[in-house]
């Protein structure tokens, strides 16, 4: 007999899940407070970039169900937990929905499931705050009564080459039991199953891959700034460095780091450091680092339109690619924004072309949308290229642009000057 999975969040880690679910053979619901995702997925629309409405199709007629009523988590086999973690305004991890979620879990609970938190966040919360709601809402124990485990999602959206099923997902039970049946329940949706000691090893995973990224990150965004001072090509560099077949992965400058896992994530460790007493410099510097690189692309504009005997002021800037990383619609913590709130603030006339978004807006005010990107580039006094869209480098007619700043290293001729 199939297992019964709800999956309580159907974002952009809990749908991949349930889609992945589905074609496995599982008995999938979905549970989401949102009315929004709820009754668009129902209808069969997707508002993840990962999944089109054909997919949803394709989940529906096998069965899957979203819904608001979590009646369904009396009926699971396994829940899996998969809402944001955001920062509260002072940087702070905000888990007030994976303790919402938790509460409503231990409301439901029955003997003998399984319940994983995949939720990024810092090592400890599967044990001292998911747990407790759990076991006080239930009356059942961990480990004993139902089982318990934390496993990372690694979700890359846009990715075409590794998706759900061909990356390999980490495990860690509250008890060696609990990593067992998690384990096993995993199998059935995922070629390779990596199981670990414990919940905060498995926490702690995740926020090790995303600090690394970040820290790499921010090291390169760091070169880019005095190599090309020092009138040095960072990209060519970077491509001579990563011929070495070990010891070396490549990272590349841009405009700053957007999304969740680079800006958000990492916070939730330096937190957790934080409260021993101590700093995790590593992070912050990063974060520092990256920040300031949305001012240094406008210091860059400013630069490019002065050798061309303008300024900022009253120049026409386009922006192309906004949202934060290639090829999705994804604009979360998008470097764009300041990009453009600083070009405002000099007084350029920001435009922007995105096949990914339909509008953009600064601080609530919609940046004008350009239809036509070949009339756009040739009558803006500077293009910058925030986001290699592969739509944009295919249609984009750059040489026919007065002047390219381009962020990502992607551009040649004699009107491109790089980051
Ligand atoms: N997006 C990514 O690429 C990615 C990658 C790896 C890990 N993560 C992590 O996975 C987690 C989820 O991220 P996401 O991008 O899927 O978020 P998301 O915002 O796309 O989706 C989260 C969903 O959870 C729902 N939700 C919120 N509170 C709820 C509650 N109490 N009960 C039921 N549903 C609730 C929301 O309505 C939303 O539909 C986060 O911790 C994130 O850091 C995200």
């Amino acid at each position: 007999m199939s297992e019964n999975l709800v999956i309580v969040g159907l974002g952009y880690v809990g749908l991949p899940l349930a889609q992945e679910a589905v074609r496995a053979g599982l008995s999938v619901t979905g549970f989401d407070v949102s009315d929004a995702t709820v009754d668009g997925l129902n209808s069969g629309q997707s508002h993840v970039d990962d999944l089109s409405d054909d997919d949803v199709a394709e989940m529906l007629a096998g069965g899957f169900r979203a819904t608001k009523d979590d009646a369904c988590l009396a009926e699971a086999d396994v829940i899996v937990i998969c809402v944001p973690t955001p920062l509260r305004n002072d940087t702070t991890p905000d888990l007030g929905a994976v303790e919402a979620s938790a509460r409503s879990i231990g409301g439901r609970l029955t003997a003998d499931t399984l319940v994983v938190l995949e939720s990024t966040t810092y090592p400890g919360t599967t044990d001292d705050i998911v747990r407790p709601i759990l076991e006080s809402g239930s009356g059942l124990t961990a480990g004993t009564d139902f089982a318990l485990a934390y496993s990372p999602e690694r979700i890359d959206p846009g990715n075409p080459q590794f998706g759900l099923r061909n990356t390999p997902k980490v495990v860690g039970g509250f008890t060696e039991a609990c990593t067992s049946r998690a384990v096993d329940f995993y199998s059935t949706v995922v070629d390779d199953v990596v199981p670990t000691v414990g919940t905060r090893e498995a926490e702690l995973s995740k926020l090790l891959e995303n600090t690394y990224r970040h820290v790499n990150i921010a090291l390169v965004n760091e070169m880019a700034i005095f190599t090309h001072d020092l009138g040095i090509d960072l990209w060519a560099a970077i491509d001579a460095a990563k011929t070495k077949p070990f010891g070396f992965q490549a990272f590349y400058p841009g405009p700053g780091v957007g999304g969740h896992c680079i800006p958000i994530d990492p916070n939730y460790l330096s937190y957790a450091v934080r409260s021993l007493g101590y700093q995790f410099r590593f992070v912050e510097l990063a974060q520092e680092v990256s920040g300031r690189m949305p001012a240094y692309v406008a210091a860059r504009a400013q630069g490019a339109l002065n050798e061309a005997e303008k300024s900022v002021k009253g120049s026409s800037i386009l922006l192309l690619g906004v949202t934060y990383k290639a090829n999705i619609a994804d604009e979360r913590e998008t470097p764009s924004r300041p990009v453009a709130r600083r070009l405002i603030e000099l007084g350029a006339d920001v435009s922007y072309f995105d096949p990914h978004a339909a509008s953009f807006d600064v601080d609530g005010t919609p940046l004008s949308r350009a239809d036509d990107l070949g009339a756009a580039m040739r009558e803006a006094d500077l293009v910058i290229l925030l986001q290699p869209h592969d739509a944009i480098l295919a249609e984009g007619s750059f040489a026919d642009a007065a002047l390219v700043l381009d962020t990502r290293g992607v551009l040649e001729g004699d009107n491109v000057e790089r980051l």
